[in-house]
């Protein structure tokens, strides 16, 4: 915040400039032929805590992962035949598959919140492929606009609300469907539709709601031990999770860095799980800034479970 937002027509000089920044670990907002999305290295936890970070989302929805080809794709989920069969059909193009991560992946927890799965979509602007190609990375990117607010279908939509927020906007003029990706899961040999969108994927079954519908987070990771909030210290029988002065046993941030603390959320909550205490405590987070997120994420983990 506070910062100025440059923005540039798409051209070869603004992508070396946008894959710079990538390498830096930092978001840019780039075209699709859906909407703009902000995107991040999806392999660096700290460029995906800074996506969130700049839209200012209250929690951590599981993110789709952008990918140059479907065989860029096999290196991070397992498709079955159904799911290979739409990826030939549809891509480069306006659908997102969710299918099980692959071994190796080197995705970020914080892209898949922690879930067994992850979205990936092989995206036809020429922006975003000159973007993947440049950067040489899987690019995570939600819509490209703060939370709460309308996706931006222009570069002017984006500034209106992440002006200040993020250092480039790369301008591709209008996208061409207005409208976000279809999303598919094809993770357990059925196609469920999570999220209509510019394609019609037949044979795919409206997701049940509540779920497995997108941003549901009960169906997101949450550790299978009782988990307590804002403790100081621990119990024998507990594990804790330090953040700024409380220690603990294994820190979010020591120096109470919030995009930190973001970026290791989900290894720690892992981490926790399998340390063999019975019980999870976890420090004192503050609640403003990408806090709000981390308190809303910690939240849903401790409460009681179905
Ligand atoms: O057109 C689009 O898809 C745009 C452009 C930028 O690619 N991106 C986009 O991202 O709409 P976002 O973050 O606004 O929406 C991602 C959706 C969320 O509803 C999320 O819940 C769902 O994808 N999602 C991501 N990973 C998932 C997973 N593993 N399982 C179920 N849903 C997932
Ligand atoms: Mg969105």
């Amino acid at each position: 915040p506070g910062k100025s937002t440059e923005i540039r027509p798409f051209g070869p000089d603004v992508i070396a400039e946008a894959a710079r920044l990538v390498s830096a670990g930092l978001p840019v907002a780039v075209p699709t032929e859906t909407v703009y999305g902000l995107a991040a290295d999806a392999t660096n936890a700290e460029a995906v805590a800074r996506i969130y970070e700049a839209k200012g989302r209250p929690s951590f929805n599981p993110l789709i992962v952008h990918v140059p080809d479907l065989a860029a794709a096999k290196r991070l989920g397992r498709f079955d035949a159904a799911a290979e069969a739409l990826a030939a059909a549809h891509w480069p193009g306006p659908l997102t598959l969710v299918v099980p991560l692959a071994e190796g992946h080197g995705i970020a927890s914080l892209v898949t919140a922690g879930l067994p799965t992850i979205a990936i979509r092989v995206p036809a602007h020429p922006a975003m492929r000159a973007l993947l190609e440049a950067s040489g990375r899987p690019l995570a990117a939600p819509s490209a606009n703060a939370s709460g607010r309308i996706s931006p279908t222009r570069a002017t939509h984006v500034l209106a609300s992440l002006d200040g927020r993020i250092a480039l906007v790369i301008d591709g003029g209008a996208t061409a469907h207005g409208l976000e990706s279809t999303i598919v899961a094809a993770t357990d040999g059925t196609l469920r539709l999570l999220r209509p969108g510019p394609i019609a994927v037949a044979g795919a079954v409206p997701a049940t709601k509540g779920i497995e519908a997108p941003g549901m987070m009960e169906s997101h990771y949450a550790p299978s031990r009782p988990l307590r909030l804002d403790a100081t210290s621990a119990a024998p029988d507990e594990w804790l999770i330090g953040f700024g002065p409380v220690g603990g046993d294994d820190s979010l941030s020591p120096s109470g860095d919030l995009v930190e603390a973001a970026a290791r959320l989900f290894d720690s909550l892992h981490r926790a799980d399998a340390a063999g205490r019975d019980k999870i405590a976890v420090a004192p987070i503050p609640r403003d800034g990408l806090g709000l997120a981390i308190n809303d994420r910690l939240a849903r983990a401790a409460a009681p479970r179905p």
